[in-house]
């Protein structure tokens, strides 16, 4: 086999939160494919960084009083502590915040400059005249130019959906500061995107890059029409590098995050004595990058065009994942699921987490649920009871005698399991590891019955010592073959089998070959039963902690009249007025993200039959898509259609609530069917 030279990155997280379950399962995919990789003899590296720059951060250090460099360095210290507890191993973890990462920046930026790729333009923004920045459209609040419902973002309407600039609110205020933003124009300067399309219709296509629903996506909503400039700069003050020929203006926290992979790679190769541009700049290095859905525009528009400007390796593969629900939801801090990687670990075993996102990945984008009932029969039924008890139920019998000299009939399982281990690689090379733990679950289950079937127990006692001994050899090599298989998954289980053993996995290979004549250790117990009681305590912890930051949001039941206080009741109307309003129950048939929105999420709603109607709402905030599917909801389904920026919304669906995470949806009770009207 040649050995091939692979180049592995997870997007780097940002430095203004804490890892949670849901980062895991991009790292864990990512982690995985790596150790395969390794184990299969490639020289493979996985390279990744904190994501440093941008407003948030540097409001943060203001609001904290300490610099920026102070808050990314803890917090770079605490992911790396998170990631190393879930066995995530990196060859390279670095910061775009670096001087590897600024030499970099500025050797994509001369080149874009150099092919005239970059222009410029002025943007006339909010400005918050005391905290003395622009106002990104999160930062700005105020009434909605549109239905004059107060308290809505700089972008859109929360009540009528309506989206505008900033400049249009009216009363507007600065969510930082509360004063009044003035308008203000700016230099900003643009990439001209558009040169690459001929150059991304083509690398989007081609060679696998992407999964075919991916490059779909993409032509279907960018590649098909112009693409818009791309805003790279920011002006002062800013938290990232100052732009080298636009004093006063930063690059944007997007342009050097991804750049921040060469970089890694650069202080990786500045230790180790190698040579970056045999990394980035040979066409002998595959490279893959792991993201999850929401960043797909800037991994296969941006950043290839980005490489492409610079002379630097394309992806080989941008390998794209789905989000993570817990029990079929967003993750809730209320519901106590939005579970850091911490409070995780304070309570259960990585091993556990680890299998099971494997036993959910595929190569597809789909959104993986982790239901925790789930998860926890999942372990105990096929890690701890099919594969783990297979050595503890026939390492007893062996401990004083050791593996038998030869290795005994075996049926063929044995070579079986040899010959599956290509089909097991084959899938783990794919992504597709739900593939691969299938198979490795098959030949344990095979194991099992042959164990079962031979009853060495029963042998034991009729004084067949050696055939006793033999059958536990089988089961014992077999329980090695699964553990070599598996060690991509759950490296410090089959670390700890292999020990038993007396031996060590070096190899993918090594699953080919039976150990005869050697000992074998003690038998201590390489894995407990996950015990719901733990979960719970991860579930209580969860909640405690949100409490603590999120205040009286996270109550359950709050009948303060606060909320009626914050919007009176409205001017009386009339009965016949409110006929006006149809409100009908409706299925949520299909609920898809809008990746450039950020607020609405696009519905397809049927109301019995074959009608249907499609409604942007604004509630992508609160809710998971998958979550909403096959719900019922209540939509007001006479109302004017209305264009918006990413097509016409045909109704409304009818929600309570202030807004951003506290959204909540209208059911109508079990019983109700879509078509019937609601009054
Ligand atoms: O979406 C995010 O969390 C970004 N911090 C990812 C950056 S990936 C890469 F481009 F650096
Ligand atoms: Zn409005």
């Amino acid at each position: 086999m040649t050995q091939r030279r692979i180049l592995v990155t997870s997007a780097l997280p940002y430095a203004n939160g804490h890892i949670h379950i849901g980062h895991l399962v991009e790292y864990l995919q990512t982690d995985i494919w790596v150790r395969f990789q390794k184990l299969r003899g490639h020289e493979c590296r996985y390279f990744c960084a904190d994501d440093t720059h941008g407003t948030a951060i540097m409001i943060r250090a203001r609001q904290e009083g300490r610099a920026e460099t102070d808050v990314i360095a803890e917090m770079s210290e605490s992911h790396q502590r998170d990631f190393a507890g879930f066995h995530i191993e990196f060859d390279h973890y670095g910061s775009t915040n670096s001087e590897a990462n600024k030499e970099r920046c500025t050797e994509v930026w001369k080149a874009l400059r150099d092919q005239n790729l970059v222009i410029e333009r002025d943007v006339t923004q909010l400005f918050d005249p005391k905290e003395g920045i622009f106002l990104a459209d999160r930062f700005v609040k105020g009434t909605c130019p549109n239905c004059a419902t107060p308290d809505q973002y700089g972008d859109s309407c929360e009540k009528c959906l309506a989206t505008y600039s900033p400049t249009d609110l009216k009363d507007p205020k600065s969510t930082l500061s509360g004063a009044t933003p003035e308008v203000r124009t700016a230099k900003h300067l643009f990439v001209t995107i558009e040169s690459f399309r001929s150059f991304l219709s083509e690398w989007t296509g081609q060679d696998d890059h992407l999964e075919s629903s991916v490059a779909n996506y993409l032509k279907g909503q960018f590649l098909g029409k112009e693409l818009r400039d791309w805003d790279i700069s920011r002006p002062a003050p800013y938290f990232g590098f100052e732009i080298p020929d636009a004093p006063g203006h930063y690059w944007y926290v997007w342009f050097d995050a991804p750049i921040g992979y060469i970089a890694s790679t650069q202080e990786w190769c500045a230790k180790h004595n190698q040579n970056l541009d045999d990394w980035w700049r040979s066409d002998q290095t595959e490279i893959h990058h792991f993201i999850g859905k929401d960043i797909t525009y800037f991994h296969a528009l941006f950043w290839p065009s980005m490489l492409k400007a610079a002379g630097f390796t394309l992806p080989t593969r941008v390998q794209v994942h789905g989000f993570l629900t817990v029990n079929g939801e967003k993750m809730s801090k209320s519901k106590g699921t939005f579970i850091r990687a911490s409070t995780y670990l304070e309570h259960l075993n990585p091993t556990y987490l680890r299998y099971f996102y494997a036993s959910k990945l595929t190569p597809r984008e789909d959104d993986i649920d982790l239901n925790l009932e789930e998860f926890a029969q999942k372990v105990n039924s096929e890690l701890v009871n099919k594969v783990v008890n297979l050595a503890s139920r026939s390492a007893r019998f062996v401990a004083d005698t050791g593996l038998s000299d030869a290795y005994p009939d075996d049926d063929g399982l044995f070579e079986n399991g040899a010959a599956t281990g290509e089909f097991i690689a084959e899938a783990y090379e794919a992504k597709d590891y739900n593939k691969a733990v299938r198979l490795i679950v098959g030949l344990a289950d095979r194991a099992n019955e042959y164990f079962d079937k031979m009853a060495p127990w029963q042998l034991k006692k009729e004084g067949k010592l050696d055939e006793a001994r033999n059958v536990c050899s089988v089961a014992l090599n077999l329980f090695r073959q699964l553990t070599i298989y598996l060690a991509p998954v759950v490296p410090q289980l089959s670390t700890e089998s292999a020990r038993l053993l007396g031996t060590e996995i070096k190899t993918w290979d090594d699953a080919k070959t039976p150990l005869v004549g050697t000992g074998v250790q003690p038998f201590k117990h390489l894995l407990t039963r996950v015990d719901m009681k733990d979960v719970q305590a991860v579930i209580d912890a969860s909640t405690d902690a949100s409490t603590e930051t999120a205040g009286a949001s996270a109550a359950t039941s709050d009948d303060s009249g606060d909320a009626l206080a914050a919007e009176p009741i409205a001017d009386e109307c009339t009965f016949e007025d409110f006929m006006k309003v149809d409100l009908r129950v409706a299925r949520v048939l299909k609920a898809e993200t809008i990746p450039e929105a950020r607020k609405l999420l696009k519905l397809t709603l049927g109301l019995g039959g074959d009608e249907t109607r499609t409604v942007f709402a604004g509630i992508k905030s609160a809710y998971e898509p998958s979550a909403l599917e096959g719900r019922l909801v209540v939509m007001v389904a006479n109302l004017a259609p209305r264009k918006m920026k990413f097509g016409v919304s045909e109704g409304m669906v009818i929600a309570a609530g202030p807004g951003k995470e506290d959204i909540y949806v209208l059911s109508p009770d079990d019983g109700a069917v879509p078509g019937q009207r609601v009054h």
